[in-house]
């Protein structure tokens, strides 16, 4: 018989009536206060600080040499075309807009890619960067057919640890960065990779490596190839910044050009984020290759059957943007221009701190400031440096030493360089 419960009482789990107050007070009150994010968090502190000359060189996003948010000129113009066509709302398909998936593939591969040719590829569109590699991650947790351990370069990008256990895969870890020399161990990559079991995925950051922007040479690219193909490891390369490393996308995109070459079936993880500076967009792409365009079919389907569910189908407005810049000649040589800025103007910054800090007097080595490329440059502060600079200076940085060089200026290198010999003489 059904037992109804009288006025402030409900039913327990049991069936029987409690009090409600006999219940904590809120659903939540279990829940315990986390940490705020490594990246994010950085710039909610630097927003709640007051000092006129403070800098945010946290989160990896690209300023004007006025420190300002940077919309860039081809995309203004892309913007333009896509108000005069009047484009519907309508939903996209799962896998996205195709006009923007083919030039994305095309953009990574390359325009003669034999992968793409023999349609061995299916690329996704994906939300952004961390999207991609989220919806790569859940593909390999459901098929990857051996160990299911995802190897990472140390150190990675923030966000990594957290995509792929969140996934619910095993995490393993290979040296990569030499504190010594603030370069790559190239010695220690290749000797931990040679150890990593048979069967496993290999995290593998394309060019300008974040968070350290240092990047293996084309050759050292060429023998990582053979070694992670002779220990059949299965390559994840992450692409967040074709173009932002040398100014250059087909030089930046050597590393995976290079994997395809050698026969390799890679995953990709694509972010127009840095190189289109469509931060809030979230224009990305996911891709896989397969070994024949029937499994590609098979591989397609198990796609959209694991996107479906995790955000339905993609948004509309940044896909188009990349979608018109890369097919429209006129404006993709402009928008190669545009990127060409940018990373040059990143490479001056780099130049300049490294002459402030002579001028002010440093007498350490300050060569990996220039020598390391890309958005990032890993200076090698200690985490109590860290803390006084961002204290004494309002100068905010990721705990780990990492600056974002996208995001000083002319204006204020010269005060960057004094805050850093303050707390490293
Ligand atoms: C970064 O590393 O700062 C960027 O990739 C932004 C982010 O989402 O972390």
């Amino acid at each position: 018989m059904a037992l109804s419960c009288a006025g402030n009482i409900l039913k327990d789990n049991m069936m029987r009536c409690v009090p409600i107050a006999s219940r904590a007070s809120s659903w939540w009150s279990g829940v315990e206060m986390g940490p705020p994010d490594a990246i994010l968090g950085v710039t909610e502190a630097f927003k709640k600080d007051s000092n006129p000359q403070k800098m945010n060189l946290g989160v990896g996003a690209y300023r004007s040499d006025e420190g300002k948010p940077f919309v860039l000129p081809s995309v203004r113009k892309a913007e333009e075309i896509m108000m005069a066509a009047n484009h519907d709302k309508e939903y996209l398909p799962i896998t996205g807009l195709a006009d923007f998936t083919k030039a994305a593939a095309a953009l990574a591969f390359g325009e003669n890619s034999e992968a793409i040719s023999n349609k061995l590829n299916i690329t996704s569109q994906a939300i952004s960067g961390t999207g991609a590699l989220r919806v790569g991650a859940n593909f390999l947790q459901r098929y990857f057919p051996d160990n299911k351990q995802v190897f990472l370069p140390t150190p990675s990008w923030g966000n990594h640890t957290p995509i792929f256990t969140h996934a619910g895969l095993q995490l393993g870890a290979y040296r990569y960065y030499d504190k010594n020399t603030c370069g790559f161990d190239k010695a220690g990559c290749l000797e931990d990779i040679s150890k990593i079991p048979e069967g496993s995925v290999i995290l593998l950051h394309a060019c300008a490596h974040n968070p350290t922007g240092v990047d293996p040479k084309p050759e050292d690219w060429k023998e990582l190839s053979q070694l992670v193909k002779s220990k059949k490891l299965f390559p994840f390369f992450d692409m967040a910044y074709q173009g932002f490393a040398s100014g250059d996308i087909d030089r930046d995109a050597q590393a995976v050009r290079q994997f395809l070459k050698d026969g390799h079936q890679i995953m990709l993880a694509q972010s127009f984020s840095k190189n289109m500076g469509l931060y809030g967009e979230r224009a990305g792409a996911f891709t896989i290759v397969c070994e024949s365009e029937e499994e590609m079919k098979r591989v397609e389907s198990q796609v959209k059957i694991t996107i479906r569910p995790l955000y339905s189908n993609p948004p509309i407005h940044g896909a188009r943007i990349a979608a018109t810049i890369l097919n429209t000649p006129d404006l993709r040589t402009q928008w190669l221009g545009d990127v060409k800025f940018m990373a040059d103007r990143i490479i001056n910054m780099r130049k300049m701190l490294a002459d402030n800090l002579k001028k002010e007097g440093s007498t350490h080595d300050w060569s990996h400031v220039t020598d390391q490329i890309g958005m990032f440059c890993f200076t090698g502060l200690t985490p109590e440096q860290v803390e006084r600079i961002t204290k004494e200076f309002s100068v905010y940085l990721t705990k780990d030493g990492r600056i974002s060089v996208a995001g000083i200026s002319s204006a204020n290198n010269s005060y960057l360089a004094h805050a850093i010999h303050q707390v490293t003489k």
